[in-house]
């Protein structure tokens, strides 16, 4: 089994990615574009780990997303990739837009192109968890906070 991991060289993703290996021996797909945020010393402690898988690239690249999936089938995608860093909205915004709007979006297309081929057990075992802002999770008042 496979899972694939968006932003798991920042900071909520790479403990993600860290624990998820502590817990489970399976296949973990890290789709990381590396910005300023994102670091690889983070996942230093996973070199030479055949289960980690780590990729250069960003969520809204939906041909190199949509090749991930028919390579890997994963089983979950979990979505931490994102402009975090508030103080820089205010100065770049455009960035927050393509990534944390356009990008997901664009995340969510290629997943739900992906999700439509599986079989119908596959389609209903199949999870997107997507862990934004925390205050939204909140107000929606679901329990897939990541806090
Ligand atoms: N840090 C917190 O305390 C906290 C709390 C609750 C929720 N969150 C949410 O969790 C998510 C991750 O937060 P974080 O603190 O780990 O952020 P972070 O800035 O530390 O990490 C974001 C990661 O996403 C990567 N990334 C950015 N744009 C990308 C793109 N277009 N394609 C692929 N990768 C891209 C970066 O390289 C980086 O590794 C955010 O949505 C944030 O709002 C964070």
């Amino acid at each position: 089994m496979t899972v694939l991991v968006t932003g798991g060289a920042g900071f909520i993703g790479s403990n993600f990615v860290h624990a998820w290996l502590a817990q489970h021996d399976e296949v973990l797909v890290n789709l990381d574009k590396l910005t300023y945020a994102g670091n690889l010393r983070n996942l230093r402690a996973l070199a030479g780990d055949t289960r980690h898988h780590f990729v250069q690239g960003d969520i809204g690249d939906t041909s190199l997303v949509s090749q991930l999936l028919a390579t890997h089938q994963p089983r979950a995608v979990l979505h931490f990739a994102a402009e975090s860093h508030v103080d820089r909205s205010i100065h770049g915004p455009m960035d927050f837009i393509q990534t944390n709007v356009v990008g997901t979006f664009q995340l969510l297309e290629s997943v739900r192109a992906y999700w439509a081929g599986l079989d119908d057990q596959a389609k209903q075992d199949f999870r997107f968890f997507a862990c934004q802002h925390r205050r939204g999770l909140w107000q929606l008042g679901t329990r897939r906070a990541c806090l």
